[in-house]
């Protein structure tokens, strides 16, 4: 008994001192185990005390140091968009990225509010997409590129990214969605009926598919997370990736509370753990469906989002929904 609540005693006392010694910044100092009970191991770590916020700071968890290899710096100069999209993309969604900017994600739909639509992406190991995304890029002006590699484990280093950029760039829009290229956007609800433009503009807001669940241990499962990288069995309420809206002041918050929060490969859950730490609890929203949903012109009109949408119905849903505004349901 008494063996084991010493064992205890060190290895407390041990893992103290060496979380002590990783924040206190100074590496160069040697933290040294003096393998014996009767010396006093908290007195080695007194002058490692004056630990503060500022400490924490300098060394951050999840520095996102990547530069960028495409950017829209003006997107925003001139302009104050209402509400700017952000599209996770791939490198070979080039049809993907066309029918979202001959659909949903029009710039000029709208006249009354200006909308934003940014393509996500990271680097990718074949140099000769890296160049058609490039040529893309010069006709469009709507493609941001970091320095990463591109692969559905980084999708989180994708979203960061996305905020960032909203915060650097961008810092005078209204609000922001996140959305994948797979999906259907029913702007007309989401601009008129969720964010109403007239209204005062929301802070600190945050809506979406919510989802309360806990991490998925089967390692077969695409949402799999480690005990390691997550010990425990909760996620803090997240909204599905398929599309989230916030208030645009939240991308700059997420980007900063990162920068100390361990990496986590799902980037819905990981949002979610940012927002957990700010203390900002996200809206459930019916409307956004992460799910493939038939076509059918009256369900469509009362929803946000629909998942797993191809190009092709894209422009079939787009075309039909857009000839169809005077008829009602
Ligand atoms: C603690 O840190 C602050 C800020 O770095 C410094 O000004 C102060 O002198 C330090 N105090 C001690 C006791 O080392
Ligand atoms: C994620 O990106 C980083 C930075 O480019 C890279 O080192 C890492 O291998 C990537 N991870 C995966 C799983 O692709």
């Amino acid at each position: 008994m008494p063996s084991k609540v010493s064992c205890l005693y060190i290895l407390t006392v041990v893992c103290w001192a060496s979380a002590l010694w990783y924040l206190s910044g100074s590496r160069s100092t040697s933290y040294t185990y003096v393998g014996h009970m009767s010396i006093p191991i908290r007195k080695t770590v007194k002058p490692h005390k004056n630990l503060t916020f500022t400490n924490i700071r300098t060394r951050p968890l999840n520095p996102h140091t990547f530069e960028y290899l495409i950017n829209e710096p003006k997107k925003c100069e001139s302009v104050t968009p209402f509400l700017v999209i952000l599209i996770s993309t791939t490198h070979k969604e080039f049809d993907a990225r066309q029918a979202i900017r001959e659909t949903w994600g029009d710039e000029s739909t709208f006249t009354d509010v200006r909308i934003l639509t940014v393509f996500l992406l990271g680097r990718n190991t074949d140099e000769v997409l890296n160049q058609m995304v490039e040529q893309e890029s010069q006709i469009f002006h709507d493609i941001v590129m970091e320095n990463f590699i591109d692969s559905y484990h980084n999708l989180t280093l994708k979203t960061l990214m996305g905020m960032r950029w909203v915060a650097t760039f961008c810092p005078k829009a209204q609000y922001v969605m996140k959305t994948d290229s797979d999906i259907f956007v029913n702007m007309d609800n989401l601009i008129y009926k969720l964010l109403k433009p007239s209204t005062k503009p929301r802070r600190r807001y945050f809506t979406g598919y919510v989802i309360n669940g806990g991490p998925i241990r089967d390692m077969r499962s695409k949402w799999y997370m480690s005990r390691d990288l997550y010990p425990e069995s909760k996620y803090p309420p997240f909204c599905s990736g398929t599309g989230y809206v916030f208030s645009a002041d939240v991308a700059e918050l997420i980007y900063k509370t990162s920068l100390h929060t361990r990496l986590l490969h799902l980037e819905d859950v990981y949002v979610g753990l940012c927002l957990h730490k700010l203390g900002i609890h996200p809206y459930q929203n019916s409307g956004f469906n992460h799910w493939k949903m038939a076509y059918s012109l009256c369900r469509y009109r009362r929803v946000i989002t629909v998942h797993q949408i191809p190009p092709e119905e894209m422009h079939r849903i787009w075309n039909d929904m857009s000839s169809k505004k005077h008829l009602r349901c």
